[in-house]
């Protein structure tokens, strides 16, 4: 498991924009389970971390100086390459403007943002839900989870949350979760799953892999979707191959078809995802707990503290510019 002296922070100057750059500075970080990935050994789907390089991260920013005919001083932007530092650089490819009449300037990172971009995009155009049909949902509380369990819900579905704590499924039951499941005192979650959805899991959103994982293999209703969204209790085996039990029985009994998924390839549903989770936000039809910590040197303590399961909703930091913004 990382620990906080892996990483140190560095004091350097403003860098100052060239033409077709502008210059801005973060008002939020996000904090994200894939960063884990970044600083393992192993390749992922994505380019590693070498020791001494800036960790990669997302941020909502405003731009304060310009030398970029798209981009004015004050305009607020989110993008995925924007680094754990408080200014970057930037040259305006694969940002999004943050438009904060749909939702505030944090929410670009959350329900707005990748997060709840995935959430959409996993359920709907990998599980595809049915009125009536169960979907069971891992780190259920989190950013990912509880949007997913929300569309779920709207899509007339039985939403069935599995997290760490009772604080934790006291939250997805406001959310509108139909039952809950308690992973880490479960002495028996094949069971406790068998329980829950009677009828069998027609849609199983994979949050973490790991036991939860296991379980639901073998809960798994005809015609089940498997969407494999994130492996993050196997984080301190991400060097390894993945070899454990394989499901072959369940998936053959159950025609099951199991997906992996990544976010980036969905681009041209963004759009629509986003649209669709602002409008469930205007009719008060969707909830979200973001879990804030302040200041860019805190970092490393939210990004261990989300690999701890200990963050309560969509972790994020504020800086010290974000001071006074809607939230
Ligand atoms: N494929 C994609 O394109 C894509 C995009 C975004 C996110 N993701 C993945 O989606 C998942 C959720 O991401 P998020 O941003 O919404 O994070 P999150 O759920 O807000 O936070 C991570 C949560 O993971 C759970 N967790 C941590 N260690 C665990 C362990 N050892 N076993 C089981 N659960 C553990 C904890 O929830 P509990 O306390 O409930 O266990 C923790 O709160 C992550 O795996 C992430 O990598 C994938």
């Amino acid at each position: 498991m990382p620990e906080p002296n892996n990483w140190h922070m560095e004091k350097a100057q403003i860098p100052r924009p060239d033409t077709n750059q502008f210059l801005a500075r973060a008002l939020y970080l996000s904090v994200d389970p894939y960063m884990r990935g970044r600083i393992s050994a192993k390749q992922g789907y994505a380019k590693g971390v070498e020791i001494g390089d800036l960790m990669p991260g997302g941020a909502v920013a405003e731009v304060i100086e310009s030398k970029h005919p798209n981009f004015r001083e004050g305009d607020l932007i989110e993008t995925i390459q924007f680094g754990w530092q408080d200014y970057s650089v930037l040259n305006g490819d694969g940002l999004t403007r943050v438009d904060v009449s749909i939702g505030p300037a944090h929410a670009w990172l959350s329900y707005l943002g990748m997060p709840g971009i995935t959430a959409w995009c996993a359920l709907n155009n990998i599980g595809q839900p049915k009125f009536g049909e169960t979907v069971l949902i891992s780190a259920a509380s989190g950013a990912v989870g509880q949007v997913a369990g929300q569309i779920a819900k709207n899509k007339g579905c039985r939403a069935i949350a599995v997290a760490s704590s009772e604080e934790k499924l006291k939250w997805c039951k406001n959310l509108g979760y139909d039952r809950g499941v308690n992973y880490r005192t479960s002495n028996d979650l094949v069971r406790e799953f068998a329980e829950v959805c009677p009828n069998g899991i027609d849609i199983y959103f994979d949050n973490t892999a790991g036991i939860i994982h296991d379980a639901a293999m073998q809960n798994l209703a005809l015609g089940a979707r498997v969407i494999i969204v994130g492996t993050i209790s196997l984080a301190e085996k991400f060097d390894e191959p993945d070899m454990g039990e394989r499901f072959l029985r369940q998936i053959l009994v159950s025609r099951a078809k199991v997906q992996g998924f990544l976010v980036f390839d969905h681009l041209d549903s963004y759009p629509e995802a986003r649209r669709s989770i602002a409008n469930l936000h205007n009719k008060g039809e969707l909830k979200f707990k973001t879990d804030f910590m302040d200041g860019l040197e805190n970092m490393p303590a939210a990004f261990l503290k989300l690999l701890h399961a200990q963050n309560m909703g969509k972790q994020l930091i504020r800086t010290e510019f974000a001071e006074g913004l809607p939230e």
